[in-house]
């Protein structure tokens, strides 16, 4: 038997003012479930508990609840000594119980044909990966489109692709349907997959697909289909704003010390055309540290921007342009320091090459100690760096040797999936969310790695936004100007 101290929330709308914690201790046994735990407490100590549960054996979905803040199922889910135990962050009706009534009204629900017929095998393919949903509703709870949009949200996607796909569904154009519930307001965060206790790829497997299906049916968004031109015309998705880093870049950068790596660089379309000085800035630091860089004039777009919107019939031209470009020149390691090129590097293309975003780089290889800087930053993750590529310790490591670091949540900031430019309004209200949580730190500044949360968010706050390079080379300038006045060894 084990001892397990657990801090459960507690809730009565009908009795309390407001919400209240409660400790217990309880003896279960080794290998014992949050389920378990719950049950010893209700048994034993305050039978008016409130939880749901059913089957116990993670078919049902009802025993949902967050276990020191992460969605999960509480009879999977191993009990830890000291664990917190909470409802999803939805409408409370009582404790650990949650109304799912108004989620699983919005779940469309097969309207069968009546005669047989049977999927084909492409379609068969596609759907097996959406079938095994247990309506837990731990995605729903998560998702931030929901919070500020009309969307019926990740699980709700996920059924309509799949009715879509289904020729025994007689329910009308599920196309058309996904796309009025919200289609086009999901951001790509992958939040709802990370904590899917069925593991089901609902951004990759589901939105992107229904994206494509309604690219099929004319209905992509006007502004996506002109970042879609714009690929194809120019090879680029954004318009440049001035001279681009690849056109002022040297082709190879030696380091001032002896190499400790050569990497080939994929710059991406924000860093190339619209903050260069970004680019540079990680340059520098790269060249400061013993890594030697190759860049490729030639490369284009990752196809990122096509992908999230569904629009896949330019993809393999763009791959195979980035993919010869670093092949030619024998790079083994190809480094981003795009979040959503990395993303789309290492997940959505088949490389010869190694992927590695700038911060597994330089921490891999170590860094010179830069200066510290007397200021107290916070760190965006980026959804594409922390989800897409599972990179949080690694910013984390370099940012704290120059600045102060106070955490913040890690919540999308909205210019992902095509929604800064397709659905502004819904974007806007992400980055509202995000600064009201850069506010609550009291940090000087916002540090993060990706061009397109760095560009988003610097809209949306007084703060000003720095890349974690460029925060590493005020360090290193800092370092310089006092070791030229005598005040610091090297
Ligand atoms: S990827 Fe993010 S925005 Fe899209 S459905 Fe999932 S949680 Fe919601
Ligand atoms: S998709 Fe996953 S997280 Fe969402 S309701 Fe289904 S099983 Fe639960
Ligand atoms: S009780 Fe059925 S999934 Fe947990």
């Amino acid at each position: 038997m084990m001892k397990v101290h657990a801090r459960v929330f507690r809730f009565d709308p009908e009795e309390d003012e407001k919400p209240h914690y409660q400790n217990y201790v309880v003896e279960v046994n080794e290998g014992a479930r949050v389920l378990h735990v719950l049950q010893a407490i209700h048994d034993e100590i305050d039978p008016t508990l409130a939880f749901r549960y059913c089957c116990g054996a993670g078919q049902c979905g009802s025993c949902a609840v967050r276990i020191n803040g992460e969605p999960g199922l509480a009879c999977m889910e191993e009990a830890r000594d000291g664990m917190t135990v909470e409802p999803l962050d939805l409408p409370i009706k009582k404790d650990l119980v949650v109304d799912l009534q108004p989620f699983l009204a919005t779940l469309p629900r097969i309207c069968p044909r009546g005669e047989p017929e049977v999927p084909d095998r492409e379609k068969v393919e596609l759907l097996k990966p959406l079938r095994s949903c247990i309506e837990c509703v731990c995605c729903v709870s998560v998702c931030p489109a929901m919070d500020v949009a009309s969307f019926d949200g990740p699980t709700a996607m996920r059924q309509e692709l799949r009715l879509a796909l289904d020729p025994r569904d007689k329910g009308g154009d599920r196309v058309r349907e996904a796309v009025s519930h919200g289609l086009f307001t999901c951001t790509s965060c992958q939040a709802c997959w990370k904590v899917c206790p069925k593991d089901i790829e609902i951004p990759g497997k589901a939105i992107e697909k229904l994206r494509a299906l309604a690219n099929r049916e004319g209905l992509t968004l006007p502004r996506h289909q002109e970042v879609a031109r714009l690929v194809r015309e120019t090879g680029r998705s954004i318009v440049r704003t001035g001279p681009t880093f690849l056109e002022d870049a040297p082709e190879v950068i030696e380091p001032d010390g002896p190499v400790k790596a050569t990497v080939g660089f994929f710059v991406g379309c924000m860093y190339n055309g619209r903050l260069p000085q970004t680019a540079r800035d990680a340059m520098e630091v790269l060249k400061r540290n013993g890594i030697r860089v190759i860049i490729p004039r030639e490369q284009v777009c990752c196809g990122s921007p096509l992908i999230r919107t569904g629009q896949v019939d330019f993809l393999d031209t763009l791959k195979k342009r980035n993919i010869d470009a670093f092949v030619f020149r024998k790079i083994d390691t190809v480094l981003t320091m795009c979040a959503g090129c990395g993303s789309t590097l290492k997940n959505d293309y088949r490389t010869p090459f190694r992927v590695m975003d700038i911060n597994e780089v330089l921490t891999k290889f170590g860094i010179e100690p830069p200066a510290r800087l007397p200021v107290k930053a916070t760190y965006h993750d980026p959804c594409h760096l922390l989800r897409g590529q599972g990179i949080r310790d690694q910013p984390r490591e370099l940012i704290t040797q120059v600045v102060e670091l106070v955490e913040m949540p890690s919540i999308c900031c909205g210019s992902g999936g095509g929604v800064r430019s397709g659905m502004p309004e819904v974007a806007a209200a992400l980055a509202e969310n995000r600064r009201k949580e850069i506010e609550k730190t009291g940090a000087e500044i916002v540090v993060s790695s990706c061009p397109f949360c760095e560009f988003h968010i610097s809209e949306h706050t007084d703060r000003p936004v720095r890349n974690v390079t460029s925060i590493l080379l005020e360090g290193y300038r800092e370092k310089d100007r006092k070791k030229a006045k005598g005040t610091v060894s090297s």
